[in-house]
């Protein structure tokens, strides 16, 4: 069975989604850059094995990517997940997890990029919103696409029912990316990703 470590910083509800699918992996370690992290608890309910990589606690980013690799690389795991993990990761990282290393985005990239993206939409006025699970690279919210799901902005949407309503998306997507990545269907091509042998699409629609 493939193993995942999954990285989170704060509540971990991403995290918990894939725990609650139940995926044919094991989820060897989550990992929070903050000890105070309520998706600790959690996984630490569940059994799993937690660990805190503090960044405060290095002098360089380089410093606590390394640090953050080792922690990562004694589970040997198959894929790494960024699930809300709130800080930017250095090229060399991103290089030794290539092909392996996928992030969840609370937005229809490659629009919004970065923080505060519900706030964006609303400002630019976009009628869709959404959220996106992709490959990542050294550049910032980029990388092959695997899954998309798209919900409507409605009138008198503020960001948190905005969030809300795109999270509920996240929680549906993210499992099902690491699904068809530990099951093998995840092709990058030129760029695009391609799932071998696909049941369902790569992007959901939601009403609301
Ligand atoms: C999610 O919206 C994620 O996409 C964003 O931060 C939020 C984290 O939520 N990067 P959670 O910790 O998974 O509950």
């Amino acid at each position: 069975m493939k193993s995942i470590v999954i990285l989170i910083s704060g509540r971990g509800s991403n995290m918990r989604a894939i725990v609650e699918a139940g995926l044919p992996a094991r989820v060897a370690a989550v990992v929070s850059n903050r000890a105070d992290a309520l998706g600790l608890d959690f996984a630490r309910s569940r059994g799993i094995r937690t660990e805190v990589v503090e960044h405060g606690g290095y002098a360089s980013r380089e410093a606590f990517d390394a640090a953050l690799a080792a922690v990562i690389d004694a589970h040997a795991p198959d894929l790494v997940v960024l699930a809300g993990f709130m800080r930017i990761l250095g090229p060399q990282f991103v290089a030794r997890y290539a092909g392996r290393l996928i992030n969840i985005h609370p937005a229809l990239l490659p629009s919004f990029p970065g923080l505060a993206t519900h706030r964006g939409a609303l400002k630019e006025g976009v009628k869709i919103h959404g959220c996106t699970v992709h490959f990542v690279t050294g550049d910032l919210d980029h990388g092959p696409i695997i899954v998309q799901a798209a919900v409507p902005v409605l009138a008198g949407d503020d960001e948190e029912a905005l969030a809300a309503r795109v999270l509920r998306q996240e929680h549906l997507i993210l499992p099902q990316a690491v699904h068809w990545f530990v099951e093998g269907r995840l092709v990058i091509d030129n760029g695009m990703v391609r799932v071998n042998g696909m049941p369902e699409p790569q992007f959901l629609f939601a009403a609301a």
